[in-house]
């Protein structure tokens, strides 16, 4: 099983490329994101919006560019996300919710910058007692 150390080897050069594609007028936060499944990467950076709810966080770009490009949902294993500077970035909760449905519950996500800083954590521990429509959405 892949070790965070690893996978910000394996995977910063990638997320930090993402990260330059930033549209991001109003934070002026650059993140990139690379999502890893058994056939490749895919990779995304936030996009903003003057509307601001409408904002996108690399981490969800990077999923869907994956599942739109036909990558199983659930086939995911780890998650790299980067933000240039000496400070990792936790995810919003919206994109932990997302995680949790798409990517295998034991699956990695690794937050990095250009440090050593960095957060780790398996999907399953992202967000306690989440919502899931396996298990809540019927009756
Ligand atoms: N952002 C991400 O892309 N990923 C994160 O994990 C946290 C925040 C973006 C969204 C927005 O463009 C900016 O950073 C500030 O929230």
């Amino acid at each position: 099983m892949t070790e965070p150390a690893q996978l910000v080897s394996e995977l910063r050069a990638a997320a930090r490329a993402a990260s330059r594609h930033a549209y991001s007028p109003y934070s002026s936060f650059t993140i990139g994101a690379v999502v890893r499944h058994p056939g490749g990467v895919h990779a995304g950076c936030n996009v903003e919006n003057g509307s601001y709810g409408l904002t996108q966080c690399a981490e969800r770009v990077a999923l869907a560019s994956a599942v739109s490009s036909g990558v199983a949902p659930g086939s995911f294993d780890a998650l790299l996300i980067y933000r240039p500077g000496d400070s990792a970035l936790p995810p919003c909760g919206a994109c932990r919710q997302v995680m949790l449905e798409l990517m295998a519950p034991d699956a990695l996500v690794v937050s990095c910058c250009d440090g050593d800083h960095l957060y780790h954590w398996r999907v399953r521990d992202l967000l306690p007692d989440a919502f899931n429509m396996d298990e809540h959405g019927h009756d």
